[in-house]
């Protein structure tokens, strides 16, 4: 399933954009945007033609199918220890409008957020769309655990809500539950909101374990709003389909009320919706062979990024990126790029502020949701250039 045979790379030089195969030059490996580059597991084309064939496409409810609601209910309850209520948990246009959904109906223009940084860009950009304030909280740029005390420090009258982002792109890092119940326990003293992306929460590494924040207890979870999606775990970006959970009715009210789904909108695909409830209740032996290979591919990328002078690659514990300090090289993350992009003919990602926040800069991350043969290819193009 995961093999070079398997990618079919004249698809996706048509078909995958957002830096990747179809954005870049001819010749360019993007080792770019978290996509994988394997097909999607068989179950989820069959549902999809199987639902398309009986020719209706109608209406459904606003707040998501049963199948859907129930499907990632049962997932939170059995996965992840969280008691899941279907009639919470509804479907949405990707994680990232999930994201964008929970800002607009908990934040008012002025009010303040605070994002870890580096962080993914979407926090910051969701937050300043609806005129409030993201407030970096700058993190180690690697796995080491978090001071939370700091945190404890940006916090003002303003302060609505926090957004966590476990497992953390683009670090890799996965929050321990140890250090989850010190940030619950701040969240709680302070009455703010928590906003958990666990879009990642599939793709962790073992020994790490990966910890729910809505687990920790009742009262943390009343306080927090989940969200995942389906690109990561299962590469289907391009339906644009995402979960969110509230954990009381008040809150998904709200929530609702800021999608427009009973309003205007009424909903999300169904296609997305089948495929995305396929997933979930089919494609479990799909996303434990996906890991097995991320997890191969990750060792094998991390040690042949530390034999590159000047790269120093921290392994991740979740997330399949690499997020590599490449300080030592003497160029910024942009140069870097510039020139692997050029020379080596390699497309990474370089730690701008507009992607990963000011604490990213010094690396560069590099997807490996990959074949072995791609990726030892990148690494030799790279390595031949550094090394020069
Ligand atoms: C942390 C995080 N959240 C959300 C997303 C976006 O997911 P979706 O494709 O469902 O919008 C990404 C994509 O890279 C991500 O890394």
């Amino acid at each position: 399933m995961f093999q070079n045979t398997s990618i079919q790379f004249e698809l996706l030089k048509k078909r995958a954009f957002n830096l990747r195969w179809a954005a870049v030059p001819e010749g360019v490996i993007p080792l770019t945007a978290a996509d994988p580059d394997f097909p999607s597991a068989p179950e989820i084309a069959e549902a999809i033609s199987g639902f398309a064939k009986e020719k209706y496409y109608c209406y459904v409810a606003p707040e998501g199918m049963t199948d859907f609601k129930e499907s990632i209910a049962h997932y939170f309850q059995t996965k992840r220890h969280v008691p899941v209520s279907p009639a919470l948990a509804f479907p949405v246009n990707s994680a990232a409008h999930g994201i964008y959904l929970t800002c607009k109906a908990f934040l008012n223009p002025g009010d303040e957020a605070i994002i870890f940084d580096p962080v993914d860009f979407l926090f910051r950009y969701s937050i300043e769309a609806v005129n409030a304030k993201a407030v970096s909280f700058a993190i180690p740029a690697g796995i080491a655990n978090v001071n939370f005390e700091e945190l404890e420090t940006l916090i003002t009258p303003r302060t609505k809500m926090i957004c966590l982002c476990n497992p953390l792109n683009p670090t890799g890092k996965v929050f321990t539950k140890a250090e989850l119940t010190q940030l619950a326990k701040i969240v709680s003293q302070h009455g703010l909101l928590i906003l958990s992306d666990e879009i990642w929460s599939d793709i962790v590494f073992e020994p790490a374990v990966f910890t729910s924040m809505a687990s920790i207890d009742e009262a943390i979870r009343q306080q927090t709003i989940t969200i995942t999606g389906f690109s990561k775990s299962y590469g289907l970006a391009g339906l644009r389909i995402g979960a969110v959970i509230a954990h009381n009715q008040k809150h998904f009210q709200m929530l609702m009320d800021a999608s427009l789904h009973y309003s205007t909108i009424h909903g999300v695909s169904v296609l997305s919706q089948v495929a995305a409830t396929t997933a979930l209740n089919q494609c479990d032996y799909w996303l434990k062979g996906f890991v097995n290979h991320l997890t191969n591919m990750k060792n094998l990328l991390v040690n042949e990024l530390n034999t590159i002078p000047g790269f120093k690659c921290i392994a991740p514990e979740g997330c399949y990126v690499a997020f590599t300090d490449i300080q030592q090289t003497n160029l910024t993350s942009q140069a870097l790029y510039e020139r692997l992009l050029n020379e080596a003919k390699v497309a990474v990602v370089p730690g701008l502020k507009q992607w990963f926040g000011e604490g990213a800069e010094g690396h560069i991350r590099m997807s490996f949701a990959t074949s072995e043969v791609v990726l030892r290819e990148a690494m030799q193009r790279i390595k031949r250039e550094v090394k020069g």
